[in-house]
C-alpha cells in the first residue's frame, strides 16, 4: 500500500483520534507505563506531520479525559510533563510547518505550568493557515455539553436569545469546537471498540474505524490504511445510495 492509492480529492476534512494503548505497549516491551506515553508522544509527532503532509485541514487529539484524572498521581504528573516538554520541543516545527494548535476541554483544570506553555504555543501558532491541531485536554463531551446547555440557558434567562432560536448553530456554537467541522473520519487504536465521552456531538456522521494496533505502533502507513478505509465507505447522511448517485 502506498500513498497512489489514496484519493486526495475525497480526503476527510476533520479526523480525530483516541489514542490508546501506550500501557500495553509498555507492558507488552516489559516496560514501565511511562515509556509507553514517551513512545505515544513520538507517535503523535509522527501522526501530525503524516496528516499534514496529506494536506488535511483538522486534527483533533484526545491526549487527556476529564476521567483520566483519576490515575495515579505520578502518571498524571507524567503526563503532563510530556505535554510540556512536547510543546516546548514542537514549537520551532509548528512554525516551520504552518500548523497552528488549540486546546479544547476544562483547560483551567490543568497545571500552571501546562496552562502557560499552552497558551503560548497557542497565540504564537495561531496566525498559522496550514493544518489545525486540537488537543483535547481535561477534556469529557459531557462536560462539554453540559457547559453549552449553562450558557445558552444563562443568554435565554437574560433575554439576549429567544428559547425559539435554539438550534444546531447555537448549539454548535456553544461547544468548545465551535471553530471546527464536524468529525469525518474518528480513529480508535488498541482494540477497544468504545467512544469514551470524546466529541460526542460532533462525530454524529463521523465513520469510525478501530485498529487493534498500539498507539506508539500507529504510523503513516496506519493512518493510510484509516483513511483508504474511509474512502471505501459510502456516506449516505441519511439518504439512500440512489440519491447519491
Ligand atoms: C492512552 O494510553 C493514552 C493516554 C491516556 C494519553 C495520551 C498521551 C500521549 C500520547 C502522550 C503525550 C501527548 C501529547 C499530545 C504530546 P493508556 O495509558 O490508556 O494505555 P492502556 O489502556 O494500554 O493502559
Amino acid at each position: 500500500m502506498n500513498l497512489e492509492e489514496i484519493n486526495h480529492n475525497e480526503l476527510p476534512q476533520h479526523i480525530a483520534i483516541i489514542m490508546d494503548g501506550n500501557g500495553r505497549w509498555a507492558q507488552k516491551q516489559g516496560k514501565i507505563r511511562v515509556r509507553g506515553h514517551e513512545a505515544g508522544a513520538k507517535a503523535v509527532r509522527k501522526t501530525v506531520e503524516a496528516v499534514a503532509k496529506l494536506g488535511i485541514k483538522h486534527l483533533t487529539l484526545y491526549a487527556f479525559s476529564t476521567e483520566n484524572w483519576s490515575r495515579p498521581k505520578t502518571e498524571i504528573s507524567t503526563l503532563m510533563l510530556l505535554l510540556v516538554r512536547s510543546l516546548r520541543n514542537e514549537l520551532e516545527r509548528m512554525t516551520t510547518n504552518n500548523i497552528k494548535l488549540s486546546a479544547i476541554g476544562s483547560l483551567g483544570k490543568l497545571p500552571n505550568n501546562v496552562q502557560k506553555e499552552l497558551q503560548e504555543v497557542i497565540i504564537k501558532t495561531q496566525g498559522n493557515s496550514g493544518m489545525h491541531l486540537t488537543l483535547a485536554l481535561s477534556y469529557g463531551a459531557r462536560e462539554e455539553i453540559e457547559q453549552a446547555v449553562k450558557q445558552i440557558s444563562l443568554k435565554v434567562k437574560n433575554n439576549i436569545i429567544p428559547v425559539e432560536s435554539i438550534d444546531e448553530t447555537i448549539i454548535n456554537e456553544h461547544l468548545y469546537t465551535q471553530n471546527l467541522p464536524d468529525v469525518d473520519l474518528l480513529i480508535r487504536t488498541s482494540g477497544e471498540v468504545r467512544i469514551s465521552n470524546f466529541l460526542l456531538w460532533q462525530i454524529a456522521y463521523a465513520e469510525l474505524y478501530f485498529t487493534d494496533e498500539l498507539w506508539p505502533e500507529f504510523d503513516e502507513q496506519s493512518l493510510q490504511r484509516a483513511i483508504l478505509s474511509y474512502q471505501k465507505r459510502e456516506r449516505r447522511f441519511g439518504k439512500t445510495s440512489e440519491q447519491l448517485n
